[in-house]
Parts: C-alpha cells; structure tokens; sequence
C-alpha cells in the first residue's frame, strides 16, 4: 500500500511540476524545492516502513544478515575483526580460527537442545546431533592415539573450568583434599586457587586444596617437594598443567607420587594440547586417570571443553557433566570441533 500511495504522490507532483514550468514560466528554484518535497516524501514513506518491520518482524527478517538486522552489533563485531587482524595478540590463552569453524559455529546446530548422550537422549530430534557428537567423540580419540578399548571422552564441557570441575564433582567429595600447581607459579585458578584472606576459585571453595609450587631459582617444578607435601597432605587429586609454565611436565613421576598416596593424576593440557597431538610434547595419557583440555587454545577450534577418562570412570564422568553440572550441550560448539 505504502509503495502504491508514494507512486501516486509521485505522479501527481511530477505533473504538477510540469505544469507549473510550463504555464507559469517559473525559474529551475521552484521546481528544485518541489523536487526536494518529494525526496523528503520518499524518506518518510521509507522510515514508516522500517519501523512497521521492526515492530512485526516478518519472515524474511528472521533470514536478514546481520548488517540489516542490527546495525549496531554489526558495527561492534567490524571493529572488533579490525581490532585482531590490525594488532599483535600475545595473549597464550587466545588463537584465531579458522573461515570453516566461523561457519560451522554459527551453523542450525545452535539451536538444538539434546541433553544426555547420543543414543541416550530426552527427547526427538537428534539424529544428526547425535552423528555430529559420535563423529566429534570418534575424532577427539584418534587425535590423541587413544584406543576406544581403554579411553573414552566427554565432548560436552562448555569450556576448560567446567571440564575441570566436572572432573572434581565426579571423582571426589565435598571437602576432599587436592592439590594443584600454585596460581603465581603458573597454575590455574580452577586447580585450587586461594589466598590466605579468599578462597577464590570454587575448587578451593567446595575442596580442601594445597599447592604445589616452582622452584624460585630454577622456575621448574619442585617434584621432591611436591611428593613431600603429598605424603603429608595425602590428597585423593593431584593435578599436572598449568597457564603458564613453559616446560614440560614429568607425568611418570608425579603418577608415582600419586600412587604412593592413592590419589588421582589429572592433567589439564589446555595450553598444550596440540603439542601433544602432535608429539611436541610428553603424552600424558600413559600415566593419568583423566586428561581434560579446552579445544579453543593450540588446538586452535571453537571454545570448548572436553575430558578425557579411562573407561572405568567414564560413568561417573559423563553424570558428573550432565546431570550434574550442565543441561544441554551447545552442539554448535560440539559440531565444530569435530573439523578437521
Ligand atoms: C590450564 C588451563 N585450564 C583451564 C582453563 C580454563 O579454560 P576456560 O577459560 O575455557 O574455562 C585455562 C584458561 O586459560 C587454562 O589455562
């Protein structure tokens, strides 16, 4: 209707123009102000159109890019991609993916809810989810040479702190005791981290946590010390990774400290983990119970989590994500990282 009504008004001032150069003689002013009354016309026919889609959003602007959409957000996102491709980030946690998990990420996959396991869902509808997971799963393993025999993995963690605390929730009780790389020697909050004023990370909250520390003179961890203090302290975890420490880690070592005091070995290989894939590093998994990583750092995927177990832990594991801690997992997340 709002097209048809500008189309008439259109006409009728042409003509009318016409008319008035013609008969009148008038000079090029008058019909320049005619000219800019109908250009003012056609801006008012447009913002009362725009305003009618945004109060009843159609179908078609459900399909609109983004630019159209939300001329704000759009703009944030520019400067933000300007921000990273113009600079240098030295961030260790940061890397930058590639077009195909851009894609991937923003794929229908974000809007499918599919709480459980594949084959083990509350509801319809997962059929593909199911196949993504299975295919993620499937892929996770082989990256890391793990036979299916000994090794199962849970691709749902939203991220490397609930993968780390699904882990506690599964394998330990509330007040039992761990111990994890200090955060000023390059640990991660999520190991244990308190202060003597806070306890500052939940881990620290619900579990009795101490440290483990780097040697102040040669900055390497202090195994010696570390097994001196897990005779003492007895805890039923100890963790292996960190955020900072730039060398690697003596797995078999610190599983014998374990076994000497009948605790698990957790590593968390966040940071490294695509140099274990790719053999730049030591393996972990020949000495620990759980591994867990995020899938955002060297591997270089979207953010995300996942957790490692040996199979005979793996019930506890997968009820320790769901239900226990999450709801459903983001299988846009799950679908991404399962690229190659
Ligand atoms: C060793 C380690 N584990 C876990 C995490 C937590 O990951 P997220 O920030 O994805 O929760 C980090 C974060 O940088 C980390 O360095």
């Amino acid at each position: 209707m709002i097209e048809l009504k500008y189309f008439l008004m259109l006409t009728l001032w042409k003509v009318a123009a016409a008319l008035w150069l013609c008969f009148f003689n008038v000079n090029t002013d008058g019909f320049k102000a005619i000219w800019r009354a109908v250009k003012l016309h056609r801006h008012h026919c447009q913002v009362s159109l725009t305003r009618r889609i945004r109060i009843h959003p159609t179908p078609s602007s459900a399909h609109a890019s983004l630019a159209s959409n939300d001329i704000d957000v759009w703009n944030i996102i520019k400067n933000e991609y300007n921000r990273q491709v113009s600079g240098i980030e030295l961030i260790a946690s940061e890397n930058f993916v590639s077009n195909a998990v851009m894609e991937a990420v923003g794929s229908c996959m974000t809007n499918k809810y599919s709480e459980g396991l594949p084959n083990a869902r509350y509801y319809g509808g997962n059929q593909y989810i199911d196949q993504i997971e299975v295919l993620c799963q499937n892929r996770a393993l082989s990256l890391f040479n793990l036979s299916k025999l000994e090794w199962g993995v849970n691709v749902q963690p939203y991220s490397g702190s609930p993968a780390n605390f699904a882990v506690y929730t599964a394998l330990l009780k509330p007040g039992d005791r761990i111990m994890g790389l200090d955060l000023p020697s390059g640990g991660h909050l999520t190991h244990g981290y308190q202060t003597s004023k806070r306890k500052v990370s939940a881990t620290s909250i619900f579990f009795e946590s101490k440290p483990y520390k780097v040697d102040p003179v040669t900055g390497l961890i202090d195994y010696d010390q570390l097994a001196t203090l897990a005779l003492d302290f007895k805890p039923k975890l100890i963790i292996a990774g960190a955020s900072a420490y730039p060398r690697d880690w003596d797995y078999a070592r610190m599983r014998e400290i374990c076994d000497s005091v009948g605790a698990y070995l957790m590593a968390d290989m966040a940071h490294i983990a695509g140099f274990v894939a790719t053999g730049y590093a030591h393996n972990p998994f020949p000495h620990c119970h759980v591994v867990t990583t995020t899938t955002h750092k060297s591997l270089r995927g979207p953010r995300s989590g996942m957790i490692f177990y040996q199979l005979l832990l793996g019930e506890a594991i997968n009820n320790a994500v769901f239900p226990a801690l999450q709801g459903g997992p983001h299988n846009h997340q799950i679908g991404t990282f399962s690229l190659y």
